[in-house]
């Protein structure tokens, strides 16, 4: 059977970027910002960005595209012997990781538009707000319900095949929740009288950079771009090879990281102005935006239609993950799609379930996969491409398209001499922490 392929070039970059963005941007990025003292942390992230991330991005779509592959296949295609493999497998493990507590907080996004549509937001203080929030996260039943309508959402598309549909959705969307961004963010800044949001998140302080942070940026770049675990290498083995794959990566880590950037300027002028504290951890964005919601002309409305592109942003990254566990199921054995995406799924739901009655599994898995899971793929990953790939047919790959990829030579820089050896190293420091030795102390 043929595999299937993205259709055009916009539609590629846009599944590609539909995968990227989501609650990584808009619920993750906010928090572990404001958890890590604002603006210096958003230096390091942007560093990490460029000289890590982005290599790292550009060699999984390469080596997905050069091979052609599900992603446990495409390692052991370039390398028959060895436990490189191994790569995909753990890939494969980390997709369940994330998915489980990653619909968690999806199923919130989904009620919050029913608790929009229902107007039981409207007209409450930012202590009821805050409020309606804790009762949420802590009734085990309704996270798990909700959970369980994302996941069956997530698993009819995929079931489907990845289909024109959700290209064609993902380019109509990804634009309009991008407006009310915008939007969203005018309305905060203006809340914000004493410039205290912005201040935070664009005055560095680097006495506030430790250990932590500097892991917790590198993992917060992975897991924003999707990287470490094979989604982007399965995507970019259905990219078209007269597409410029280096450019193609640049738009997406563009697009990732601008959208990041405006939750960030939506979230904390607001939380200053509602007294919120920015490191209040997961909650924040539930905390914080219905409060300007409730303090903006058509606030009814745009909360509404808010969630709901939040949710679809949500599922367009939670399908690229089944879709690395499904692919992995229908290369190893011999079912059908509809069954390999509903033993997935049933697989998913029994972890989330976990993450859903007991908030502590939540936050592990979501510290283990971005901090621990994620950076070793990621390590593995772009070891791989020295090891075994080599310049010349990563060069060839990445110039598939008939151009030349000029800064090809710092691609490779990076890739060999830099980025897997930044990764081990703040890894280890992060782990001598662990035993008591902090090399920043
Ligand atoms: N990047 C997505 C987000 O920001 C989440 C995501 C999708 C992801 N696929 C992934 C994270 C693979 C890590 C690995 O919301």
């Amino acid at each position: 059977m043929k595999r299937e392929g993205f259709n055009s070039k916009a539609g590629a970059i846009a599944a590609a970027a539909g995968s990227a963005v989501g609650l990584g941007n808009i619920w993750r990025f906010p928090y572990v910002t404001g958890e890590n003292g604002g603006a210096a942390f958003l230096l390091l992230y942007i560093f990490f960005m460029i000289l890590i991330a982005l290599p790292v991005l550009m060699a999984e779509f390469s080596i997905g595209r050069m091979t052609g592959k599900p992603v446990t296949d495409a390692f052991k295609t370039l390398s028959p012997k060895g436990y490189w493999y191994g790569i995909g497998l753990s890939g494969v493990i980390c997709a369940f990781v994330i998915m489980s507590f990653y619909n968690v907080v999806a199923g919130w996004t989904m009620y919050y538009i029913y608790l929009s549509i229902t107007g039981t937001l409207q007209g409450l203080n930012p202590d009821e707000v805050s409020q309606t929030f804790t009762n949420t996260m802590s009734d085990p039943i309704l996270s798990i319900y909700w959970m369980i309508i994302m996941l069956s959402i997530t698993g009819y598309v995929v079931a489907r095949g990845v289909s024109k549909g959700i290209e064609r959705y993902s380019k109509i969307l990804m634009p309009i929740l991008l407006i009310l961004i915008i939007l969203v963010c005018i309305r905060s800044l203006t809340l914000d009288t004493e410039n205290k949001g912005i201040t935070f998140l664009l005055s560095p302080d680097f006495s506030k950079i430790t250990m932590k942070s500097v892991l917790e940026a590198l993992g917060q770049a992975f897991f924003s771009l999707s990287l470490g675990m094979g989604t982007m290498t399965t995507y970019g083995s259905y990219i078209s090879k007269t597409q410029n794959l280096p450019k193609s990566a640049v738009s997406v880590a563009m697009i990732d990281f601008f959208i990041a950037f405006l939750a960030g300027l939506m979230i904390f002028p607001c939380a200053f102005a509602c007294g919120v504290n920015p490191g209040s951890g997961p909650g924040l964005v539930f905390e914080t935006l219905p409060n300007i919601f409730n303090q903006m002309p058509m606030g009814y409305i745009v909360s509404v239609v808010f969630f709901l592109l939040l949710s679809v942003a949500a599922v367009t990254s939670s399908i690229s993950m089944l879709e690395v566990l499904v692919d992995f199921l229908l290369s190893k054995f011999n079912i059908k799609r509809p069954r390999a995406t509903a033993i997935a799924v049933t697989l998913t739901i029994l972890l989330g379930i976990g993450c859903a009655s007991y908030s502590p599994m939540l936050d592990f898995f979501d510290n283990l996969s971005a901090n621990v899971l994620l950076p070793l793929g990621g390590f593995f990953i772009i070891l791989f491409v020295p090891l075994r790939v080599g310049a010349e047919k990563m060069r060839e790959e990445m110039e598939a398209h008939g151009g030349k990829f000029k800064l090809f030579p710092a691609f490779y820089f990076l890739a060999k001499w830099v980025a897997p050896w930044a990764i081990l190293f703040i890894f280890i420091s992060k782990m001598l922490t662990w035993i008591g030795i902090d090399l920043f102390a």
